[in-house]
């Protein structure tokens, strides 16, 4: 069979950054705000005062401290709540393509290739800034890729269902070299009003070269041994945005407009599917545990990841085993767990294994198995 690699990674980080401190003082001052403006109704028992956020709670139930994003202001404003994003004209680029390209350079620079090596162009996210035309699409442009290009949406799972589409694809031959990019504006679809979310999402944009291993020039690769994607549905976590919202009647403010979830039933249901998914990921590849030297996981929650972590490994993993980026970056969906394989992995030696893998909404849960081949 082809021997595929990932022979680039490249890491895209918006320039301002929100910690949890500053995020709770904005949550708090437009809680204050709403239960005084309110404060009538909520003694009537017509409406719920709000309670106040705090940070001890966001970093014991997440593990998160702080979250880059593409607009700080108007998220920190207690009468806006939500990022403010420039309104750009169709001539020029869109903002998930301009991150896209940010990202995309360090990766074809790492794996010593130039656009017109590539020859697919995957843009694979949560959250799309438009229907059509692909994002993708226009990233191939900007770039100068020939070739063609498309976008796909699995949610946070999206990066890792990329990679096994990206590998059968070079495997068949429709395509030689492959960029993925992972553009995620999570800020976008967070309800900043929200106590119970409002604390869980970054923004940022990862992006991989794949390619046949032997055309490949990196010499910091990976091979790709296999893939092994599922998924299950599940409503519990849930974005009714769509084209029909209009059709429908929704207003453009309804709470289902966003990212909605159930986030302890997520916890409880997904930890034992991801934790199998690996286990037998791995015993079909007869690949044994111990050979495992690092975790990649998808960045939701600090907890689910020691749980799946221990239960994969079979004891308490290493911090080196298992590299969290959630601290910095917060959940950023699809990118997660590719940020923490662009930033921990180059200490691998050669033949060391590893699994990158991701779960989230649909449900969907991704594993990818990498060997480190220089
Ligand atoms: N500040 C203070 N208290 C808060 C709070 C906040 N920001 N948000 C919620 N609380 C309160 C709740 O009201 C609840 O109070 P109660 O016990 O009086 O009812 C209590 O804290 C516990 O809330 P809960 O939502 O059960 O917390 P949790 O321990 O489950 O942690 C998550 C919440 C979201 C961090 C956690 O469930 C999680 O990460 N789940 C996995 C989600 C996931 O992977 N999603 C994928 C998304 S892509």
């Amino acid at each position: 069979m082809e021997r595929i690699v990932i022979s680039g990674t490249g890491v895209f980080t918006p320039e301002e950054s929100i910690t949890n401190e500053e995020l709770v003082e904005a949550y708090n001052k437009y809680a204050e705000n709403y239960n005084l403006t309110n404060k009538n109704k909520i003694e009537h028992g017509e409406k719920v005062a709000l309670e106040l956020s705090n940070e001890e709670f966001i970093f014991n139930a997440s593990g998160i401290k702080n979250r880059y994003v593409m607009d700080k202001k108007g998220i920190l404003d207690p009468e806006i709540m939500h990022p403010i994003l420039e309104k750009r004209s169709d001539d020029e680029p869109s903002i998930l393509a301009e991150m896209s390209i940010k990202a995309a350079r360090k990766a074809l620079d790492k794996a010593g290739k130039n656009p017109k090596d590539v020859d697919a162009v995957i843009t694979a996210c949560s959250n799309l800034e438009r229907a059509y035309p692909a994002i993708s699409i226009e990233v191939q442009e900007l770039l100068g890729i020939k070739g063609f290009a498309f976008d796909m949406n699995v949610a946070c799972s999206s990066a890792t269902f990329a990679i096994q589409a990206a590998a059968d694809m070079i495997r068949s031959g429709s395509a030689k070299t492959i960029l993925i990019v992972d553009p995620e504006i999570c800020s976008g679809h967070l309800d900043f009003k929200d106590r119970d979310c409002h604390f869980i999402f970054g923004d940022v944009c990862t992006a991989m070269i794949l390619e046949k291993k032997d055309i490949s020039q990196s010499d910091n690769c990976f091979e790709i041994l296999s893939t092994k994607c599922i998924t299950q549905f599940s409503n519990n976590i849930r974005n009714n945005f769509g084209f029909l919202n209009n059709a429908k009647k929704s207003s453009p403010l309804d709470r289902d407009l966003l990212f909605m979830q159930q986030g302890r039933k997520v916890f409880k249901e997904v930890v034992p599917m991801v934790s199998q998914l690996i286990i037998d990921h791995l015993n079909n590849e007869k690949i044994k545990t111990n050979e495992i030297k690092r975790l990649w996981l998808h960045q939701a929650n600090k907890s689910m990841n020691d749980f799946i972590g221990k239960k994969v490994l079979g004891r308490v993993p290493e911090n080196h085993e298992q590299p969290n980026i959630l601290q910095d970056y917060a959940n950023t969906s699809s990118a997660g767990s590719i940020i923490a394989f662009s930033l921990f992995s180059d200490d691998m030696s050669k033949d060391d294994i590893g699994v990158l893998c991701s779960f989230g909404a649909g449900y969907s849960a991704g594993s990818v198995i990498l060997k480190k081949l220089s």
